[in-house]
């Protein structure tokens, strides 16, 4: 989704805004833009495509070192992209300029009123309906930016992260945001604005994070207030001293931040569980469980809301908690749940989980489950981020930045926590006998050396890529605990490297998907030996007498796959449950591999953001 940075203070501003529109990367964009105020004028300059082709433009089109500007990344809404509908936008007078994350749903007929007061579009864009409007308001009542900012939000429907400027009043930037995140470090005399706080952790470690609703004017030598949008009542800013720091958003000698992130595993799985799990002493504290525990306990049931990887990860603990704590639980699509008018009661749990935290869907299935009388639990990985503020409880899976767009310490995160908490459950409800508990807290500590173990596949997963790189389809297939492993397995592959991929349960490959297989078409295959693993020998030869390519993830040791499969990657052994954790690493190594042989762009594939705020 779009990014968003701003200056205003006493450093030249535009390195520090381009360098942070390169941290926010990450977030997926088409174009770019910034625009610096000289002391007298506001230069501007925009392209399609990358930072850097704006740092070409922009050497020859940016002259001063001004040391106030906004820069933006487009993910394109509304108007295809182009440097016209690339941000910032100015308003018809030139004064004010703007930009945007999010999206104005009633722009049409704003900008049909203005047109007919006599204003002129230049882009597609809703955006500068907006910035046009916070005109037409402050012309015609003599506004300031802040009230004039406030009165058309006021106007407007949709969702929204914004910075306006305005060259009469050069002294301060205006803030707002609603459903779409912003930040702004505090540092002496200077301020930063925001998507989150990669682009300032070097300059401030004080940050504010504005909530739904709320806006800030940012003044020079002034105190900055915050109001709310709608009934202009102050707000005190709580100011937060941020965690994150410079090393963990680098990418530390890997060539993409996702190879990083997949080698981080050992040791972000150990900070998820630090703290919570004691093996030695038998004991699992999660504090947003513990101080709920009554209400997950009377739960008729778990509702689980999440999109993408995440909703992978909540198809795993599906299994995980009806195995352990044998609680009856629902795995829904945010987007789906959202719109279709599901029954939630009060005794229903609802786990929302979400890296970002600022998933569009996820957040209104939340309002939803809310709205019911549901308790809402959050898993989020970004800290202090929309989800983990709305949740009434929730446990963070403290996996670090993830830059790269495709998941993978996200996604063993969320299952190491979803785990200790089904594990915690067991133990209340003693559905698990007191062994078999002991057992999954011993083997849970000790799974960060299996991860470690699993990446040495890296060399095995590189050379099957280099043989299935052109393979214009795969298939994935998996069997109870790794069914989710299959569907993310082709999430990976389809995403970072443009192959259509499919993942199945691997008994239902019969009832359809076995007419695609034949020579051409490779089936990754996850084979542990724990869980339905006859059942899957089975299916493998049903492929194999269909003469499609088998590349398994076997248990060390395996002979009967690998008498059958044309490849297999080894994995240490592990309990059926625990396994996604592992067999997942394998995956996520061959579709990188696969991904950077045929020249994708791996952290920022095309069309993709990193975290979605728009439905
Ligand atoms: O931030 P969230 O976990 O809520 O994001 C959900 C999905 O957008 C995300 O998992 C997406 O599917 C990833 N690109 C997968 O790699």
């Amino acid at each position: 989704m779009c990014g968003i940075v701003g200056y205003i203070g006493y450093r030249e501003a535009y390195p520090i805004v381009i360098k942070g529109l390169k941290r926010l990367e990450y977030r997926g964009y088409d174009s770019a833009g910034v625009m610096l105020y000289d002391g007298e004028e506001l230069k501007l300059c925009k392209t399609k495509g990358k930072v850097s082709d704006l740092e070409k433009k922009a050497s020859k089109a940016i002259t001063t070192n001004g040391t106030i500007g906004i820069g933006h990344t487009r993910w394109a809404t509304h108007g295809v992209p182009n440097d016209v509908n690339s941000h910032p936008h100015l308003s018809n007078s030139g004064d004010l300029a703007i930009i945007h994350n999010g999206i104005i749903e009633n722009y049409a007929p704003l900008k049909e009123e203005l047109i007919k007061r006599g204003y002129v579009f230049h882009s597609d864009t809703d955006t500068e309906v907006l910035v046009n409007l916070i005109e037409e308001v402050q012309k015609k009542e003599n506004l300031k930016l802040g009230k004039a900012v406030q009165v058309a939000l006021n106007q407007v429907v949709g969702a929204y992260a914004i910075a306006v400027f305005d060259k009469k009043n050069p002294n301060e930037i205006v803030a707002a945001r609603l459903g779409s995140p912003l930040a702004i470090g505090v540092g002496e005399g200077e301020y930063f604005i925001a998507s989150d706080a990669s682009p300032f952790i070097e300059y401030t470690s004080n940050a504010i994070y504005l909530e739904d609703g709320e806006m800030a004017n940012i003044r020079l030598h002034k105190a900055m207030k915050i109001r709310k949008i709608k009934d202009d009542s102050l707000v005190d800013p709580y100011i937060q001293e941020l965690q994150m720091n410079l090393e963990q958003i680098e990418k530390g000698g890997y060539d993409h931040f996702m190879l990083k992130e997949i080698y981080e595993q050992p040791n972000v799985i150990k900070d998820t569980y630090r703290g919570r799990l004691h093996a030695n002493e038998g004991i699992i504290q999660m504090a947003g469980v513990e101080d709920n525990l009554e209400k997950f306990l009377n739960a008729d049931r778990i509702i689980i809301v999440a999109c993408g990887t995440s909703w992978h990860a909540g198809l795993v603990a599906e299994y995980i908690f009806e195995e352990f704590a044998r609680i009856s639980v629902e795995v829904e699509y945010a987007s789906e749940f959202r719109y279709r008018n599901p029954i939630i009661n009060s005794k229903d749990v609802v786990i929302a989980i979400s890296q970002s935290g600022e998933t569009a869907d996820t957040m209104a299935a939340i309002k939803l489950a809310k709205e019911h009388g549901a308790f809402v639990f959050g898993v989020c990985n970004v800290v202090g981020s929309s989800i983990s503020r709305e949740t009434h409880a929730g446990a963070y899976t403290h996996a670090g930045p993830e830059i790269g767009v495709a998941s993978t310490k996200a996604f063993t995160t969320q299952i190491t926590v979803l785990t200790m908490i089904a594990l915690r459950l067991a133990k209340a409800k003693g559905t698990l006998s007191n062994s078999a508990f002991h057992a999954y807290l011993q083997e849970l500590e000790i799974i960060p050396e299996k991860v470690k173990e699993a990446l040495e596949t890296n060399e095995k997963a590189k050379e099957i890529a280099s043989v299935f790189k052109d393979a214009p389809n795969c298939l994935y297939l998996g069997r109870g605990y790794n069914f989710p492993v299959a569907l993310e397995g082709a999430l990976k592959l389809k995403e970072i490297s443009y192959i259509h991929a499919e993942g199945y349960p691997a008994a239902e490959m019969k009832h359809g998907p076995i007419a695609l297989i034949d020579e051409q078409m490779p089936v990754v295959v996850i084979a542990p030996k724990q869980g339905h693993y006859d059942k899957i020998v089975s299916n493998i030869q049903e492929i194999k007498s269909r003469s499609g390519k088998i590349i398994a993830v076997v248990t060390k040791g395996d002979t009967q796959v690998r008498e059958l499969a044309d490849y297999v990657i080894e994995i240490p052994e592990t309990s059926d449950a625990l396994s996604p954790l592992i067999t997942t690493i394998p995956l996520q190594l061959l579709s990188y591999h696969i991904a950077v042989m045929r020249g994708c762009n791996v952290d920022q594939p095309r069309n993709l953001a990193k975290s979605v705020t728009v439905e």
